[in-house]
């Protein structure tokens, strides 16, 4: 029997079934159909007779399902009924009582919180994977120099290491915000009902610990109209994959032939149709563009949720492509990312001679003058009229002479200021090197700092290890 007097018409079937896309939280869907039946046989809502043909029919569906053997039939709506109506057909009425004392709406909730579960739990691995060859790649170029760059223009020189390792933080935090989102999913949805709760004493605690949440949601109303977590992922996959995007950025500009910086492994680029000369790192171009899209479904759901009222509408549907396509693309891209860094090549000579113009080394000459007492605003300006002289004639700073000094900067000159070598000081500071170790603060460049910060990075892998 059916409330309705004629049947649906297709073109509101086309808009209205999610199965296309929902098919695949069917193993969640299954696993939590088992902890809900065994709950209502503790509960004697159903007999032990129903729960183990219950069992036993999911089960059967699964082998379907794995097996890809799973015959979707056009009037299956979704996921959820689509399993119902299949276990019905292996056994029977068993298989029509599953649904007591649960609604589709606590249920897609519960199925949607396990995958973001599963799924962030899968984001962590690959990043502490991606973080561990990030470790290995700068440990492998550790005293390597480069110039470091604001605003795309040379500024003080850094090692190779540390550029890289900047990545590893910013992947840190991405593993941290994943972290959260396993909290998000800490409480059980199941058994709030369609908004109200259910008209059983069931024990969702039970069913809680039977799938792994923490505990259950308070409030049956929240439970089915929150989608917090999906929000939580989409965000922590949007930021991690910004990252890559950034990372990608850098290193298809280092492999250009103007920095010549670095090359990508054969099996990471692609040549032209047309020249046969090219090599193209088309995969860290692709991790370039992939962020947007990410970022764009974090909006598209803000945009479903936004002005929602409570509790369950059937906008809520449109959680899951928005969910998959994120979870899809940031693991592909996370996978992409690994095995392309760690075939990665740099070029030592290229970057040490980007590295050795020694314009660079302004701040430095600065710090020179400021320990002579001259305010660092002053020496900032005394510097820059030196760049300013050096430039006008061609010169690098070192070749300006003791007259161009003593006239552009007396400050300059030695304490001890004999006639010869009174702006020693000066020439040794623009001695390459010196400006690299001179970093010497907590997080800065030095050998020394970089070797601190590649101890703590691998004790953080290790805890990451240890705890999987
Ligand atoms: N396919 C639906 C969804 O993804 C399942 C919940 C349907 N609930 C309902 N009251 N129609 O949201």
């Amino acid at each position: 029997m059916s409330r309705f007097s004629e049947s649906q018409d297709p073109l509101f079937q086309a808009l209205n079934s999610s199965i296309s896309f929902d098919f695949r939280l069917a193993p969640y869907d299954l696993e939590q159909s088992i902890a809900h039946a065994r709950m209502l046989a503790r509960s004697g809502i159903i007999t032990g007779d129903d729960l183990e043909a219950i069992e036993r029919g999911l089960e059967e569906v699964r082998a379907e399902v794995e097996g890809d053997r799973f015959e979707i039939l056009p009037a299956d709506e979704d996921v959820h009924m689509a399993i119902e109506r299949r276990l019905t057909e292996i056994v029977g009425e068993p298989g029509a009582r599953l649904h007591t004392a649960r609604s589709r709406n606590d249920q897609v909730a519960t199925d949607v919180a396990m995958l973001v579960r599963a799924h962030s739990l899968q984001a962590k691995d690959l990043l502490a994977r991606l973080m561990g060859t990030i470790v290995e790649l700068a440990e492998r170029h550790l005293d390597w120099p480069m110039p470091g760059y604001t605003h795309l223009q040379r500024a003080q020189p850094v090692y190779l290491s540390h550029h890289l390792m900047a990545y590893f933080w910013k992947f840190r935090r991405d593993l941290q915000r994943f972290n959260f989102c396993l909290n998000a999913t800490e409480d059980l949805p199941l058994g709030a009902g369609a908004l109200a709760g259910v008209n059983y004493d069931t024990s969702r605690m039970f069913v809680a610990q039977e799938l792994g949440f923490g505990g259950i949601s308070e409030n049956s109303i929240d439970a089915v109209s929150n989608r917090d977590f999906v929000l939580d992922y989409l965000s922590a996959a949007a930021t991690c994959a910004t990252h890559m995007s950034q990372l990608g950025a850098e290193i298809v500009t280092w492999s250009s032939e103007e920095f010549g910086f670095c090359e990508v492994a054969d099996r990471f680029a692609s040549g032209s149709s047309l020249m046969p000369q090219k090599k193209n790192p088309d995969a860290a171009e692709l991790l370039r563009a992939k962020a947007p899209r990410v970022a764009g479904r974090l909006a598209t759901l803000h945009g479903v949720l936004h002005g929602l009222p409570l509790t369950y509408n059937k906008d809520l549907q449109e959680d899951k492509e928005q969910l998959f396509d994120a979870v899809d693309t940031v693991e592909l891209c996370l996978s992409v990312a690994i095995e392309m860094l760690a075939g990665i090549a740099f070029n030592r000579s290229r970057l040490a001679a980007a590295a050795a113009d020694e314009l660079p080394a302004a701040t430095d000459v600065a710090d020179l003058l400021v320990r002579r007492g001259v305010p660092f605003r002053t020496a900032h300006g005394t510097v820059a009229g030196l760049v300013r002289a050096a430039l006008e004639q061609g010169k690098q700073l070192s070749e300006l002479t003791e007259a161009e000094l003593a006239e552009l900067a007396p400050k300059l000159r030695d304490d001890s200021a004999a006639a010869e070598g009174a702006f020693q000081a000066f020439y040794e500071v623009l001695k390459k090197d010196s400006w690299l170790e001179s970093k010497v603060s907590s997080g800065g460049t030095s050998l020394p700092r970089v070797r601190d910060q590649l101890a703590v990075a691998r004790h953080l892998l290790e805890d990451l290890s240890d705890r999987t």
